[in-house]
């Protein structure tokens, strides 16, 4: 089977960042970074220079530490950012400039007040500025989900023309949807006459949930580069979460056709250091990295997995480097998992009667706990004869 390479860019460090309530300092920026570093990502953002010197002593020091991925800044396509920018990234072993500019009508009227030619302009001379010091340019065309199709695609010609060997789409503010992402993928690579001399790059932001699905239909009509963050985390709804497109390009590699570099078993304990450094909790439902991504409370699906775990899981959570899957007890739990819960406790029935009995008294607390705890499984059993002597029943 042929498959592509997807380059993972983490923008954890930067958009991720840009979470309210999220503020890393050097020391925190640099143990993120040597985590991703051994996750194996291609590339990692590391802040944003010119938002303040603690930032750009910050991606300085991620940039002297990290040896094996690409150490990335993002700049405003303003020649001053762009000196900094280029100083701040400069110790790393390979280092990529990221230059921003919005297409859109919307940002280009109001937010920069400047005509699409004079916006073109900018943007030419920023790449041109900017391969003075490195040959890895990335743009990013701002808002180019809303942006005018037949401008993005002169644009983006141009600034590839200019040097850029990047080139991203980002969904800033999550209004695409799955076939119109795609569409924009396919479109530019078709109407740009030198679409082949540049990576497209997928950047999705989450506000109606599309994020994911978003960058993974990209790749399908031609991105080789999805940037994304740990746990999903980013501004207001947050980013494409970088566990879960690794997951569905891995999984599902025989729809999409796409392989990461990422090392998948790195990939809980990542999600747990960032979760522990930004103070963001994971949801318990989240996929891959979520408490319950692999546990199983119904009576039903717990038959099923002690007979075959694949009648429930489509991976297993060795290759996300989270614990063995987990049979949750709760009201709507069987026999057969209250059983083997039970064993797990060193609780062996003697005879079905036993079981019976336990098992209705599970029942009648289970009715009660939305959570049941060790000390509730094994008050089932008290006062019973004939446990296993494994038993360590009073
Ligand atoms: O969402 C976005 O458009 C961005 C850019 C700064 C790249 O994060
Ligand atoms: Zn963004």
């Amino acid at each position: 089977m042929n498959t592509e390479k997807i380059i993972i860019f983490d923008t954890t460090l930067r958009d991720g960042e840009q979470s309210p309530g999220i503020n890393l300092d050097a020391g925190e920026k640099v143990e993120i970074a040597l985590m991703l570093e051994g996750l194996k990502v291609d590339v990692i953002e590391a802040g944003f220079a010119v938002s303040s010197p603690g930032e750009f002593d910050a991606i300085k020091a991620v940039a002297d530490v990290v040896k094996d991925s690409t150490i990335c800044s993002l700049s405003r396509a303003v020649e001053r950012d762009i000196d900094l920018t280029a100083e701040a990234v400069s110790g790393a072993a390979s280092s990529r400039i990221h230059i921003v500019l919005a297409t859109s009508p919307i940002h280009m009227k109001y937010k920069l007040q400047m005509t699409p030619e004079n916006v073109l302009e900018h943007a030419v001379r920023a790449v041109a500025h900017a391969r003075r010091y490195s040959e890895d340019i990335e743009f990013s065309c701002e808002d180019a989900s809303r942006s005018e199709p037949e401008f993005l695609a002169r644009f983006v010609e141009q600034v590839i023309k200019a040097g850029a060997t990047t080139v991203s789409l980002p969904d800033t503010v999550g209004y695409a949807t799955p076939y119109e992402y795609g569409k924009l993928f396919t479109y530019l690579r078709d109407v740009v006459p030198n679409a082949d001399k540049a990576v497209f790059s997928a950047h999705c932001h989450n506000d109606l949930g599309m994020a994911v699905s978003n960058s993974l239909e990209a790749t399908r009509q031609g991105a080789r580069q999805i940037e994304c963050t740990i746990n999903g985390i980013g501004e207001r709804a947050g980013n494409a979460s970088l566990e879960e497109i690794v997951m569905a390009l891995h999984t599902r590699e025989d729809f999409f056709r796409c392989q990461t570099s990422v090392e998948t078993r790195r990939l809980t304990a990542a999600s747990r250091l960032v979760s522990e450094i930004t103070g963001f909790v994971v949801q318990p439902n989240k996929a891959i990295v979520g408490r319950n991504a692999f546990s199983h409370q119904s009576g039903i699906h717990q038959d099923g997995m002690l007979k075959n775990p694949l009648t429930y899981q489509i991976m297993t959570a060795a290759e996300v480097g989270a614990d063995e899957y987990r049979l949750v007890l709760g009201k709507n739990s069987g026999r057969n998992g209250f059983r083997m819960c039970m064993r797990s406790l060193g609780v062996e029935f003697g005879s079905d009667a036993d079981l019976d009995r336990a098992f209705s008294r599970f029942k009648d607390i289970a009715d009660q706990k939305a959570s049941l705890c060790d000390e509730d499984l094994l008050a089932t059993v008290v006062g019973m004869e004939a446990l296993s002597r494994e038993s360590h029943i009073a």
